[in-house]
Formats: C-alpha cells, structure tokens, sequence
C-alpha cells in the first residue's frame, strides 16, 4: 500500500509516496508564488496551492498501481487566515504566518484583553502572525469582506476542503489560531467573541491521524485514484515534521530549518510557558508540545545568497569555512521581524562587528551562526522551564548544508541527529495517513518503527565552549537595538 504526504509549505507543495514500511517511492516539489504587497505584508493565493498539488499529485502516482494509493495526510504552514464566501470564493488572498500588518492588533490582544486572559483562554498569548490578530485586522480595515466570511480555515485546511469537501483542521494548526483552548482542545468561546466570529465559521477539529473523509469523485477519477482513498486531517507543518523525524515523546527534541527555524519539544502534559516566550501547542499524537519560531531561517540563507551574493552555488559559497567560534562577524535574522522569544514585529536583520578584514565568507558564516543563536534563544527558555533534552534531530532545507549541521550541533552543544528522510511535514503527512488508516496502531508506533537516523553530529567541546561565550555577545545585541528598531519604524 502507498501513503500520501502533502507538505503546503511556503515556497511550495512538497508531495511524498511513502510505502507501508516507510521506504519513500517519489517525492515531487512544486513552486508558487509568495506576495509582499506593502513593506511587513506577506500573502499568497489559495488556488496556486491547490493548483500545484493536483499538479504534483499527478506526478507523484504516474506509474504507479492507483489502486495501491490507501491514505493522503497533511503537513501546512501554520497560523494564515484563508477565508471563504457562503459560494466557497475565496473572499481574499491569504495572509501568511509571517505577516507583520498585525502589530496594532497583536499589542491590543495583549495589553487590552490581557496576556493573562488570552493565557486563559488559550495557553497562549498573542504573536502577529498567529491568526487571531489577522481577523481583527480584516475585520477593522476590510469590513465588507469581514461581513462576507462564510468559513475560516487555515493552508492544509483549504486543501483538505478542496480535496473532501470537509471542513476540517486538527488540534496541531488550530492551536496557532489563538483561538483554541489549547489545554481543553476545543474552540475558545470568548476568544471567538473577541474575534467576532461564530463556532460554524470554523473547521471541525480531527485528530491529526483521524480520517476526515474521502477524495471527491470528480477528483479522485481526474487522477485515477479509487475514491475511498481516506484522507487524514494532519497537523500544522512542524507538528508534522516532529512526526517525520520521530519527535513524539517527551524527552525528543527537533529543529527545523525550512523558511523559517523552529525548535520543537513535545511534552505529555499541559505545560504551557508562563511568560510565553515560547508556544505551548497540541502536537499531532494527541500529546502537546513547546516550540520556539526563528521567522527566517534557511529563507536569510536563500536572501543572502541570491538577492545579495547573486549565486546559486549555496554549497560552493559555504565550502572551505572552518573558522566556526571565531568569527568576529555577528548577524541579527530578524529579517521579517522575530517570533520567540522578543515577539517584535519592527525587529530587523543586521551585520555587527564589520571591518576593513571582514570577508564574504565571515559574513556567510555569521549569516548561518546568527540563525543557529536565534534558536538557541528559543532553547535557553526552555532550560529555564526544567526541560532538558541530550540530543535532537534536524529537518528542513537548512539540514542538507554540513556546515550548518556543525554550527546548530556546537551552539546548542547537543548531539544533532539527521533522519534519512529529510521532508519532515510531507514525511509526517504520509505517517499519519498510514495511522489513520489502521497500518500502524500509533503516530508514535510508526516513528518508532520507521523513522531512521542517517548522520549524527557531536559537539565539539572546545568550539562548542567558544560558541558559548560568543552566544553571550549575540543575546546582548538585541535589546540594545530595540529601541532604534521601533524608531527605525516611526
Ligand atoms: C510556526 C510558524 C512557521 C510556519 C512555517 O509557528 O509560524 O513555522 O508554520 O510554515
């Protein structure tokens, strides 16, 4: 039997055959385009996602025996505000997890309701791109849309509806609404009256690994599949890419360096961080998880080395760098304003430390360690809650560079384990169909059976003792510019 994984990134729809003892068959990748329509604006089309997963979908199965096709499950970027019309139009693009038009809304969350009540409600307190801030800026600067919404949803959510024709999310992405009740899982009824919308507005909350329906039968002819294909509602994109590299339990941790960094630490009980500093969210196997957000991560990298450099040759531009804890360079990748833990829209990018000596290669490496720092910022909060991990896994675009494996594994000074397979949300996709269709009892049954480590990295004590005083120079630089980002933004 073959599994289906379906990853609505950011930069793309990645797709994943999988085959039931976890051996990937094909994995296909198709571009769409993202939107900066004003300075902090990030949007995208819903029908360009749809468009290219039925495109990569045909490719993906060309072939192969259909009739063999059992599950298609989801991994999606998280938290955009995708809104539909009582016909199912789409009322207006997407606004997308790293949109930051949402400052005035996201300050008046959380100083107006109260970061202790929005912790109340939902586990959590309010960031710019989580989706909450977004209805309320719709609903003050789009009231005639705002008045229009028929159904709300989110990316892999869009998909599944286009698919099923269900309307259905999982507890994973609704947690980054902000208006679920993480702790309860189930919507936030005050937090709906904040926002101003109705229960039947949103999606029905599957587990991740639940079957939510089958394919259309227009759809599943169009690509001669059987139509009692069973499609999985699926989790956010890092719940799934914790799913894909094996980060179930407690006690496993995962990094992600796609578009954007995460860092990501399941946790079996309700264990929200009190300062939020870090999200407390549903993971996709029915436990929860911590999870610290790098805005830009491998995205600084694809910045730099294309809009700035003006190469293609990413492998080329990182080859011969050995200066790692001594570099004099330091570089901020607040690119499009950061997440966790300084929740500051106006942050910017920035290179500290430049001289008349500085090369290009200084500058690549401090590019990849400024990344690294932003997530050890992420890792330290979760030090300082008791949580202590030995090892963690790596994923994403940023996970295929060596150099970046050494950098993450020394300023964390943990072991950094790289899984076989790299697409860690359509990897994680795939796995839950498989659960979901009784293959394999448990998400974390299946992570325990298939997952496969390929590469593990060790610290080295003295570059990682090096990392740990330079680490000491970066946290500082921060909030000794918070202050020119905010006038920088007046
Ligand atoms: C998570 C987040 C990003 C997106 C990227 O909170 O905003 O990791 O999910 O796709």
């Amino acid at each position: 039997m073959y599994y289906i994984g379906i990853d609505v990134g950011t930069s793309a729809v990645k797709l994943l055959l999988m085959n039931e003892n976890g051996g990937i068959e094909r994995i296909v990748s198709k571009d769409y385009p993202i939107y900066f329509p004003k300075p902090g604006w990030s949007e995208q089309d819903p029908e360009d996602w749809y468009v290219q997963t039925v495109i990569g979908l045909k490719e993906l199965i060309s072939g192969i025996e259909k009739e063999e096709v059992e599950g298609i499950g989801f991994g999606g970027q998280m938290h955009g505000l995708v809104v539909l019309d009582e016909n199912d139009n789409i009322i207006r693009p997407a606004i997308l997890w790293n949109d930051s038009r949402t400052a005035g809304e996201t300050v008046y969350l959380n100083k107006v309701i109260g970061e202790d009540k929005l912790f109340e409600y939902t586990g959590n307190i309010a960031f710019a791109g989580f989706t909450a801030p977004k209805l309320l800026w719709m609903r003050k600067h789009e009231p005639e849309n705002f008045k229009r919404i028929s159904r709300i949803m989110l990316p892999k959510d869009y998909i599944i509806y286009k698919l099923t024709g269900v309307h259905a999310s999982d507890p994973s992405d609704a947690s980054g609404t902000l208006f679920y009740d993480v702790k309860n899982k189930c919507w936030s009824g005050k937090m709906m009256d904040i926002c101003g919308i109705r229960e039947e507005q949103l999606p029905a909350v599957y587990q991740s690994y639940e079957v939510v329906g089958t394919l259309k039968e227009d759809l599943s002819s169009e690509l001669s599949l059987n139509k009692d294909v069973k499609v999985v509602a699926g989790a956010g994109d890092n719940a799934a890419a914790a799913v894909g590299t094996g980060t179930v339990a407690e006690g496993s941790c995962n990094v992600s360096l796609g578009t954007s960094g995460t860092i990501f630490i399941p946790s079996s009980e309700f264990r929200a961080d009190r300062n939020s500093a870090l999200h407390f969210f549903a993971h996709a196997a029915g436990n929860y998880h911590l999870m610290g957000v790098v805005l830009s991560a491998a995205s600084c990298n694809k910045w730099w080395m294309e809009d700035i450099l003006k190469t293609a040759d990413f492998a080329g531009e990182q080859e011969n760098i050995s200066s790692l804890g001594k570099n004099h360079v330091y570089f901020l990748p607040y690119l499009m304003g950061e997440r966790s833990p300084h929740n500051d829209p106006d942050a910017r990018g920035a290179f500290i430390g430049l001289t008349m000596e500085t090369t290009r290669k200084d500058m690549t490496l401090a590019m990849m360690e400024g990344v690294a720092f932003a997530i050890r910022d992420s890792y330290e909060v979760a030090k300082s809650l008791g949580i202590m991990v030995e090892k963690t896994k790596m994923c994403g675009g940023g996970a295929k560079s060596h150099l970046w494996r050494r950098i993450l594994s020394n300023v964390l000074n943990l072991k950094v384990e790289i899984p076989e397979v790299e697409e860690g949300p359509a990897m994680g996709g795939a796995m839950l169909a498989a659960v979901g269709c009784g293959k394999y009892e448990s998400v974390e049954d299946i992570a325990q059976g298939i997952v496969r480590v390929k590469e593990t990295v060790e610290p080295d004590p003295e570059i990682a003792s090096l990392y740990n005083e330079r680490y000491e120079t970066f946290r500082s630089i921060y909030p000794s510019m918070k202050g020119l980002f905010k006038a920088m933004r007046a």
